[in-house]
């Protein structure tokens, strides 16, 4: 397949970067004019229209759009059941995230919500968010599990993001997230349910392969610094490396944790400053910073700019969920990064692409512009610029989008 007549290719990257840091981050290479080749699922080769234009059995005409590669959205939540907007009423009536999770409400309310719903019908529901998610441009996705909080209900959840892995052509990466909040059955004796996670939850989720990564939410008023290193250890053993949920709600430790235990990513870090900072320097761990909850929560953002001004990577996810982002809309978290945490539009694209694919251990496939990367991309309407796809945010750009060479519908 040929696509030809792009006004812009943008997010090209030539030398094979696994991921982009520091002021590396502020450069987003592209291509005016040019023309892309797919071949079976792959990015063959790509041009200028001015040079040679290849022949293909298939042409796709840009019309003169841009063409970006996918959002890889290295954090979401997005197999729920139900909703809670009870609690987005409760917030707007003046309680905090803590203190509507302290009454009994946010994780928990959807742990019962999910025990109650079979899996099919959880599927229906998570496919009508992928789909969505799909026609905003998003190509790779990590879906947690951590709505379940028994064995049963945590692989039942893992099996529908299996079934989500095997029935589109999103690239799926699974996270097992027991330690999402302790179990109602479970409320003042957290230490046994740290050690069911460790002794029988860990081993039935690697038993069925169903996980390749393993969260816990390190948080005051959830998961202490001790447990977390605990669940880590018990994931590695099993093969599950760490995305660790941090720092949101306040400085808990999690970010030296994390990256003590060798973790992928810690994500959050709304509470983080010089220390975490200084824990992330030289080290393979990604901080992801999560724009869209600090948005609806009304927090304060994460210090973006002193992170990429320190040298680090940094990249930016949805974290989809009921509870503190029903949005998994990469452009708007793009724009949130560009608005509320002073990034670039090419810091925040490469954000939320080669450094996304890079938190989720895809970024040698997915995330950029690149010759035998697989073929995920967007083509836009024609527009002035780059930084006019994220400062006109709320305007219908994206046209058409394709998932592995094959062109998705839009809804
Ligand atoms: O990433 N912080 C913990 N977990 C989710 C919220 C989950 C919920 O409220 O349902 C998050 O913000
Ligand atoms: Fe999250």
């Amino acid at each position: 397949m040929l696509v030809k007549n792009i006004g812009k290719l943008v997010g090209i990257e030539r030398e094979g970067r696994l991921r982009l840091s520091g002021e590396e981050m502020a450069h987003l290479e592209t291509l005016d004019n040019a023309w892309l080749l797919v071949e079976g699922d792959r990015i063959k080769a790509f041009g200028s229209m001015d040079d040679f234009v290849p022949k293909a059995d298939t042409v796709v005409d840009a019309e003169g759009g841009m063409l970006f590669p996918s959002f890889c959205d290295s954090h979401t939540h997005l197999v729920y059941a139900g909703s809670r907007e009870q609690e987005f009423l409760d917030k707007i009536n003046g309680l905090s995230y803590a203190e509507i999770a302290k009454r009994g409400g946010g994780i928990l309310n959807s742990a019962d919500r999910l025990h109650a719903t079979s899996e099919e019908e959880l599927y229906r529901q998570a496919m009508e968010r992928i789909r969505e998610i799909i026609s905003m441009g998003t190509g790779c996705v990590e879906i947690k599990s951590g709505y379940g909080l028994t064995t049963e209900d945590e692989l039942k959840m893992l099996k529908v993001i299996r079934r989500i892995r095997e029935t589109t052509r999103l690239e799926v990466k699974a996270t097992f997230l027991g330690a999402h909040a302790v179990a109602r059955d479970y409320i003042g004796r957290q230490s046994e349910y740290v050690d069911k996670v460790c002794e029988e939850m860990i081993p039935a989720v690697a038993e069925a392969q169903l996980a390749e990564f393993v969260d816990v939410f390190c948080d005051k008023g959830f998961f202490t610094v001790e447990e977390t290193a605990r669940i880590m250890e018990t994931g590695k053993k099993y093969g599950m490396r760490a995305k660790i949920h941090a720092n949101e709600l306040a400085a808990s430790g999690g970010v030296q944790i994390g990256v003590k235990y060798g973790a992928l990513s810690v994500d959050h870090l709304e509470s983080s400053g010089v220390e975490e900072i200084e824990a992330l320097k030289g080290s393979d761990t990604m901080p992801t910073l999560l724009p869209g909850a600090a948005f609806f929560l009304g927090m304060t953002y994460p210090p973006a700019r002193e992170m990429m001004r320190a040298g680090l990577a940094v990249a930016l996810a949805s974290d989809y969920n009921p509870g503190s982002s029903p949005s998994g809309n990469m452009r708007m978290v793009a724009s949130l990064g560009a608005i509320r945490m002073r990034m670039t539009p090419a810091e925040a694209l490469n954000a939320a692409t080669l450094n996304g694919a890079y938190a989720m251990g895809v970024s040698k496939d997915y995330g950029s512009v690149s010759m035998g990367k697989v073929a995920n991309f967007f083509i836009t309407k024609p527009m002035p610029s780059v930084e006019f796809f994220l400062y006109a945010y709320q305007t219908p750009l994206i046209r058409r989008v394709f998932l592995h060479g094959v062109e998705q519908p839009m809804q």
